[in-house]
């Protein structure tokens, strides 16, 4: 690539130029990791919502309770807690709690849960999701930042109190 002045840039530069740059991207990909590995890994974690619910004893047996805002349900079973989404798995209308059928109902496509959140009829494709919970001094503290899918109920669900 000669100009025709004869100042211009030869192949032989340009050539050299090019494996300059490649040359230049390599230690820069390799500065970089190295600084990643060493540096350590700053873990954006969902900060925790907290749903202090009340006290244990004001929970009673079962009793289903509603937190409006939260769009949570805190089931007291004789063998413990679960904290339960009211938010239908299906379309994710909200589920009311009809005591009399001692169910959770969804309003909009007729799905029907039992107080357990498992699904009895309708569409929804799996149960209710729960919610961490934990009994902290004597406060039921729910933990509303992530709801967590089931395919069933189980046991180990239940915080034992
Ligand atoms: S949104 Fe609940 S059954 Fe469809």
């Amino acid at each position: 690539m000669m100009a025709q002045n004869g100042k211009g840039i030869s192949r032989r530069t340009l050539i050299g130029y090019g494996w300059i740059g490649a040359a230049a991207i390599v230690v820069g990909e390799l500065i970089g990791g190295t600084l990643a590995l060493l540096w350590p890994k700053v873990r954006k974690e969902k900060a925790k919502k907290l749903l202090v619910a009340g006290k244990i004893d004001e929970f009673k047996v079962g009793q289903v309770v509603l937190f409006r805002k939260e769009k949570v349900f805190i089931n007291r079973t004789e063998e413990g807690l679960l904290a339960l989404s009211a938010i239908c798995p299906h379309l994710r209308c909200v589920v009311r709690w009809t005591e009399p059928k001692n169910a959770f109902e969804c309003p909009c496509h007729g799905g029907v849960f039992n107080d357990l959140g498992e699904v009895v009829s309708g569409p929804p494709p799996r149960p209710l999701d729960i919610y961490e919970v934990k009994v902290a001094g004597n406060k039921v503290v729910v933990d509303t930042s992530k709801a967590i899918q089931r395919k069933e109920f189980r046991r180990s669900q239940l915080i034992l109190v």
